[in-house]
């Protein structure tokens, strides 16, 4: 394989309203290698991206491709001139059908029409390539998005890009599913594709990559062979600081929680076709890790508790009262806040601005009528800012424009400002780097030292062990069992338990 760069941008600007986010980046991608872009949220990751591939125009700088200058417009173009793109918000279209959005604009045709049954059979084809089993006449909405980013990965490949440009596409994805993108990426590398591969999970980093250039506020830090930078170097390069981790922490189990004390009781909660029936108890002040492979359940579990789905069978009590009519509205009254995995479709409004998507839920939990004090909403708003470290900290900008772990921040901040009896966290920290992580846990932990409970949904299950109380496993669509005892927080206990008990049906 030659060394002869595929891409190579240098001196790179770009400017947005009040912020610099690339100023004169340099970034070389050679054929055939898996090349990481490391840095902080907001560090100017997603934007290097979107100059390449025409998203943004750059304020300065050159592209070349293949040697040749070049400058797309759009995706479209920079797809044609083989850059493919995978983009950390999901870019397919929800209401067509998994086959349209692998498909379209590639459609096979009898004449002037689509050839739906050679489309279906084709698309088929192409996840079975991947090892994905999903109904292609199914629309893609009626997946989790980390199905619905396994697409968008497959549509990539089939076009057969010289580029392919994955931004966190690991972010939802679980053990298994990551493995069979590792697979993919690998064999796309064998075959002369070269990658860009950007993530927060630093052990994938180091498991799949070449090489990884390190971007800090905008601007270049370097660039490295993965074998020659160490993981706390990398670190001390992404961050400017060290991190302190949740590691010196006690183990959250060892500590002693009264047993009577019942705020959340599942007694026989279910939903058809969504979760079998449970039974769960959360207690003040405790955190339950819900943990289980992607399709196990977890999210609808989640949400039977949260009130945005509804229960068929069995009763929900919460604080002793039996919950009738249990909704996303009289959940929020009661201190329950739910933080939901999609931040995008049911989470944060992109034109509102920052303050103004912070104080949503607590807006909605007095009524309208009773719009919240300017001062207290200043304040708070301000508080929350902080606390999460949110960049840029301006609270006037819209939330569109902030990158994509600032984003999570925001919406985080929304729920734990409401200060909730319950908290329920569906991947909290999708898309959150190293230090915000640590940030988030470290607060996760003292709001429930205060006496909140939480629920805790994680596709990292290092994450699950670290800050659970309990863990109730789910396999299926049901739950299995709940670990309690402190010898089994360990991921491994997990995976056992996932295993054991499925193997005993
Ligand atoms: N469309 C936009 N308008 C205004 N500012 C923007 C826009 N897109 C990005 N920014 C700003 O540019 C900076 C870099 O953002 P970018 O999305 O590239 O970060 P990132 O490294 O991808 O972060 P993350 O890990 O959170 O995804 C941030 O300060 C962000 O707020
Ligand atoms: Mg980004």
């Amino acid at each position: 394989m030659s060394d002869a760069p595929i891409v190579q941008m240098t001196g790179i600007t770009k400017d947005f309203t009040g912020v610099r986010a690339l100023d004169g980046v340099d970034f070389t991608l050679r054929r055939g290698e898996i090349h990481a872009v490391m840095g902080e949220n907001g560090a100017g990751k997603s934007t290097l991206i979107k100059v390449l591939t025409g998203v943004h125009d750059p304020d300065a700088g050159r592209i070349l491709l293949d040697g040749e200058p070049v400058r797309f417009h759009s995706p479209g173009q920079a797809q044609a001139g083989g850059i493919s793109t995978v983009y950390q918000e999901v870019n397919l279209t929800d209401n067509l059908s998994v086959a349209e959005n692998l498909l379209a604009g590639r459609e096979p045709r009898l004449g002037p029409f689509i050839n739906f049954r050679a489309m279906r059979r084709k698309a088929k084809a192409l996840l079975d390539e991947i090892g994905i089993d999903l109904n292609v006449a199914a629309p893609l909405s009626s997946y989790s998005i980390a199905m619905q980013q396994l697409v968008a990965i497959a549509r990539a490949i089939d076009i057969d890009a010289k580029v392919l440009i994955l931004d966190e596409p690991t972010s939802s994805l679980d053990r298994d599913e990551v493995a069979v993108l590792m697979r993919v990426m690998r064999s796309l590398a064998e075959r002369g594709t070269a990658m860009v591969f950007i993530s927060h999970f630093l052990d994938q980093v180091y498991e799949i990559c070449d090489r990884m250039t390190v971007l800090r506020n905008g601007t270049l830090i370097g660039e490295w062979a993965v074998s020659e930078l160490p993981e706390s170097e990398l670190i001390g390069h992404m961050l400017g600081r060290e991190v302190q981790t949740l590691g010196a922490l006690e183990h959250r189990a060892a500590r002693h929680r009264p047993d009577d004390d019942v705020l959340v009781s599942a007694r026989g909660l279910g939903r058809k076709g969504s979760v079998s029936p449970f039974d769960l108890d959360i207690r003040p002040g405790e955190v339950v890790g819900l943990a289980g492979l992607l399709g196990s359940g977890r999210t609808e579990t989640a949400r039977l508790i949260a009130g945005a789905d509804r229960a068929d069978s069995g009763a929900l009590e919460f604080r002793g009262e039996r919950l009738r009519g249990h909704n996303p509205r009289t959940a929020s009254a009661r201190g329950i806040g739910f933080c939901p995995e999609n931040r995008k479709t049911e989470g944060l409004v992109g034109d509102l601005t920052v303050a103004e998507n912070m104080i949503l839920a607590m807006q909605a939990a007095r009524g309208w009528a009773r719009t919240v004090p300017p001062a207290r909403r200043d304040a708070l708003v301000a508080e929350f800012i902080e606390k999460l470290d949110i960049r840029p900290a301006d609270p006037d900008l819209p939330v569109k424009n902030l990158s994509g772990g600032n984003q999570q921040k925001v919406l985080l901040a929304r729920w734990m400002l409401i200060e909730p009896r319950l908290l329920i966290l569906d991947e909290p920290t999708r898309g959150i780097d190293v230090g915000a992580k640590a940030d988030i846990q470290r607060l996760v932990n003292e709001l429930s030292e205060d006496g909140m409970a939480v629920l805790f949904i994680s596709a990292e299950l290092e994450e699950v062990t670290r800050l659970s109380d309990r863990i109730a496993v789910l396999r299926d669509r049901e739950l299995i069992d709940i670990l309690h005892q402190e010898s089994d927080m360990t991921t491994d206990r997990i995976v056992e338990t996932i295993v054991e008990k499925g193997g005993d049906k």
